[in-house]
């Protein structure tokens, strides 16, 4: 049964069996995560888009732990020019891996990343994972606004947890996200993106009385906290 911890903002490990990955590690600068990058042993590294608060500690954890990189393409190839080994992908495509199946689906936001010049560096188009290992499919939506094509994610697969954004300003408020809940119809839903930088302060626990209200499940994690699929 794959396992899922919470490393806070929308930094999530998954692992079933010896496979181990992270999905967006930013750490660094995040000052609700626990964990340190140097502490993070992973085959691979999911990025859904460039910005500090997803691409993170990304790049260094991958080279420190030879872990594939598997983002959208523009974000992986400029990771391959750093150095990093990377698995390009691309919106709607899906690819089977060792450990399983990943899927990319769109996001509506923007990507580009601060590699320290006057403008961000363009980095394509952000994106969400839908990760399916051990037969449970997770669905990490990176930071997006609402969007319709929700409840075709949701009539195409059986969802067994969302992860969305409920923080506002940059993606979802908690509102949009409910309906998003609805959309997806997931077993579980676990909310983030909440609560790093008081622009995206919110209740989770709001949020999850309006998922249960709707009849659906919701469960907030703590940073650090553990969940087996
Ligand atoms: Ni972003
Ligand atoms: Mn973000």
């Amino acid at each position: 049964m794959p396992k899922l911890t919470y490393l806070g903002h929308d930094a999530f490990l998954m692992e079933e069996g010896d496979t181990r990955l992270v999905i967006d590690p930013f750490l660094s600068g995040n000052p609700l995560a626990k964990e340190k990058p140097e502490n993070i042993k992973v085959q691979y590294v999911l990025l859904t888009h460039g910005h500090g608060d997803h691409l993170g500690d990304g790049i260094a954890i991958a080279k420190a732990n030879n872990a594939t990189i598997i983002a959208p393409f523009e974000l992986a190839t400029a990771c391959e020019k750093k150095g990093c080994q990377t698995h390009p992908m691309h919106i709607g495509g899906a690819h089977e891996f060792p450990f399983g199946r990943v899927k990319l689906t769109i996001a509506h936001h923007g990507s580009g990343a601060d590699f320290g010049g006057d403008s961000l560096a363009y980095m394509g188009n952000p994106c969400g994972f839908l990760v399916t290992m051990g037969g449970k499919t997770v669905y990490h939506a990176g930071d997006t606004g609402l969007f319709l094509d929700m409840q075709l994610i949701g009539e195409m697969n059986r969802i067994d947890t969302a992860l969305l954004p409920i923080g506002d300003n940059f993606t979802m408020g908690i509102d949009d996200a409910v309906k998003a809940v609805e959309f997806l119809k997931p077993g579980l839903t676990i909310p983030m993106h909440y609560n790093t930088f008081d622009v995206i302060n919110a209740d989770p626990n709001e949020f999850k009385r309006k998922v249960q209200s709707i009849g659906r499940q919701a469960r907030v994690m703590a940073v650090g906290e553990s969940l087996s699929l």
